[in-house]
């Protein structure tokens, strides 16, 4: 909990430092990459920073955190400190590391807002920053051990390497070592490093597509465009059957739960992987709860694991699914044609919800399951990129 004091002082500056924290954030990394560059090369995402959207989700969630420290100095933001802290534990954040993050925002918020950082607004701002960083760093030490490990990556052998459509390619992936794959939820991610031709060695996240025996499956989109997605062009290029790739443990907050309450599973496009890692799950574990399927994609031939999808919700006795084409090419219903609208379906209010696919989507499926009475805090949904959403509800 942050001090009377201190509380005051946040209070009467988080205007400020609100308005200013683009800029506080921007000088920031360009301070912390200037003293560490390797940070820059072999942890941050270097395609997020370019795009400045990695900034806005670093500033976006301090500024979270003050205004619920201020607003309910009684509760903690958990929901939003779990999504940062598993994402760190993926990547091998280190305690020591908020350190030096510490060290070059300060000073970015002195060469910012000048004379107006007096010593009593900054011993408020440290009080904020240390109890979210000792927060974040509480949860990670536990992820680490619950994984027995420190979030490095380990080098895992590419068992097998199928093509799901024109620009989707599956990775079935065996601990190198021949050891056992590490214990995982349907819903979570690993993270992949890959050394590209300038040495720099990136690390992105997949979605575990599946829970093959003695193996872990991730299913890659090639990012195209001008410049192309640099690690997922990497992959679909470079990397095939015996090849190794550096691979963390599996982490991340959306977890399918168990129990009998009914779920509705929504993705769209490369949003699918999570969801047939939730599908092949509850298929495997005989699961009779009743689980609505809804998927939209581009057309049938983008749409990546669309006969597995329909023979997993098959195979589910409470099974239904509901899958819309924007521009279909064959015989394909009016009403399922165009983008994923809920509001023709039976959903019920007591439903748990997984979404994932991009913003716009989930915005309105999430919109669409509030209006069916499903709880917020029914809603859990993956972003595949850093989570602009974070502290929305
Ligand atoms: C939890 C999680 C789970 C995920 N699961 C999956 C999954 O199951 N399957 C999957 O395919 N993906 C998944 N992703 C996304 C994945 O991690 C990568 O983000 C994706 O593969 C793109 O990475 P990339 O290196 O190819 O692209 P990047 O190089 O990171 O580029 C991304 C975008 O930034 C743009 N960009 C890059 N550099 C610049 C520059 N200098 N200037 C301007 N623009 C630039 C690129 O044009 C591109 O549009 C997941 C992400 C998260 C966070
Ligand atoms: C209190 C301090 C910190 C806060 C508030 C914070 C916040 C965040 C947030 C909000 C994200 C995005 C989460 C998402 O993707 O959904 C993130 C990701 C990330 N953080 Fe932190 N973080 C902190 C400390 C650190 C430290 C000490 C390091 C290590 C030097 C670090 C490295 C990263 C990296 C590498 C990512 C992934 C982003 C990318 O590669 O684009 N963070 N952090």
């Amino acid at each position: 909990m942050l001090s009377e004091k201190s509380a005051r002082t946040v209070r009467a500056t988080l205007p400020v430092v609100g308005a200013a924290i683009g800029e506080i954030t921007g000088s920031f990394y360009d301070r912390l990459f200037a003293a560490h560059p390797e940070l820059l090369r072999d942890l941050f995402n270097r395609g997020n920073q370019a795009d400045g959207s990695q900034r806005q989700a670093l500033a976006g969630s301090i500024a979270a955190f003050a205004t619920a420290l201020v607003e309910h100095p009684d509760r903690r933001p958990d929901a939003m400190l779990a999504r940062i802290a598993h994402k760190h534990a993926s990547l091998g954040i280190a305690p020591e590391q908020y350190r030096v993050v510490h060290t070059h925002l300060f000073a970015a918020i002195v060469e910012v807002l000048g004379e107006a950082v007096t010593p009593e607004v900054a011993a408020a701002w440290d009080e904020v920053y240390w109890l979210m960083a000792n927060a974040l760093i509480a949860v990670e030490a536990r992820l680490y051990e619950e994984s027995g490990t420190r979030g490095e990556r380990r080098p895992y052998t590419v068992a097998a390497r199928t093509a799901e459509t024109d620009d989707v390619t599956t990775f079935l992936l065996r601990p190198a070592d021949g050891g056992p794959v590490p214990a995982h939820r349907p819903g979570q991610y690993v993270s992949v490093q890959v050394e590209l031709p300038d040495g720099a060695r990136q690390i992105r996240q997949y979605s575990l597509s599946g829970q093959p025996d003695g193996g872990l499956r991730i299913t890659v989109k090639r990012v195209a465009g001008d410049p192309a997605g640099e690690v997922s062009t990497h992959l679909h290029r470079h990397v095939g059957e015996g090849d190794t790739l550096l691979v963390g443990a599996p982490f991340g907050d959306v977890q399918l739960a168990d129990g009998d309450r009914p779920l509705l599973l929504a993705s769209a496009g490369i949003g699918c992987t999570p969801i047939i890692g939730m599908l092949t799950h509850l298929a495997g574990t005989g699961a009779t709860r009743r689980v609505i399927a809804v998927h939209g994609d581009r057309r049938e031939s983008a749409h990546a694991f669309r006969d597995d999808f329909a023979r997993l919700v098959d195979e589910l006795p409470g099974g239904e699914a509901h899958v819309w084409y924007e521009r279909p090419e064959g015989e394909w219903p009016a009403d399922r044609t165009g983008v994923v609208d809920l509001a023709g379906l039976d959903v019920p209010a007591d439903a748990v919800a997984y979404l994932c696919g991009p913003l716009p989507f989930m915005r309105a499926v999430r919109a669409g399951l509030l209006a069916a009475g499903v709880p917020a805090a029914d809603i859990h949904y993956e972003v595949f990129g850093p989570d602009l959403w974070l502290g929305r509800d």
